[in-house]
């Protein structure tokens, strides 16, 4: 299947209630051979409107820290664990992450990432795949509201750039 296939199923996607929500979906977006996949929750009200990952506060700070650390993100490939928003924005539930996750597993399975990020607590229920490695991080939310977490944050991604190095 190509990207443009699985997006067009994102999009089209009635698996669980959230698309009765949603403006749109949002499936993710970057290069089809990235070698880094970031993994968050769902998409907020900024990602709604616009169809994209990690546009609103969150992912302007996000984007904001790769730069502070040499990377683009443009090069990387960003998703969610859940591809609609929800209600009030309220972490997903269970069965709406279970819906969601033949998604994530066919965006992997298509850009064969060396390394896979999550963002926070949510994106920690991506199957773990033999042959990738997986970073838990801090998500960008968190981050910019605890000073601690933000510390943390920023060393994650340093952390982040210097594999990235590795892997070029
Ligand atoms: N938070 C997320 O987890 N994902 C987004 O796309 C935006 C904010």
């Amino acid at each position: 299947m190509s990207i443009e296939q699985l997006n067009e199923q994102i999009r089209n996607c009635r698996r669980c209630p959230l698309w009765q929500g949603a403006t749109q979906a949002v499936p993710g977006e970057g290069p089809i051979d990235a070698k880094v996949m970031l993994v968050g929750q769902n998409p907020g009200a900024e990602e709604d409107k616009a169809g994209r990952p990690f546009v609103g506060r969150a992912g302007k700070f996000l984007t904001k820290t790769l730069a502070e650390n040499g990377i683009n993100r443009a090069e990387l490939f960003i998703t969610n664990i859940v591809k609609h928003i929800t209600p009030g924005n309220r972490k997903p539930s269970a069965d709406e992450i279970a819906a969601c996750i033949p998604y994530l597993l066919a965006q992997i399975a298509i850009v064969k990432p060396k390394v896979i990020v999550l963002l926070g607590a949510t994106a920690k229920e991506t199957p773990r795949l033999e042959g990738i490695e997986y970073m838990e991080i801090i998500h960008p939310s968190a981050a910019m509201r605890f000073k601690n977490m933000r510390e943390k944050f920023e060393k994650q991604i340093a952390e982040l750039a210097l594999r990235l190095q590795r892997l070029a």
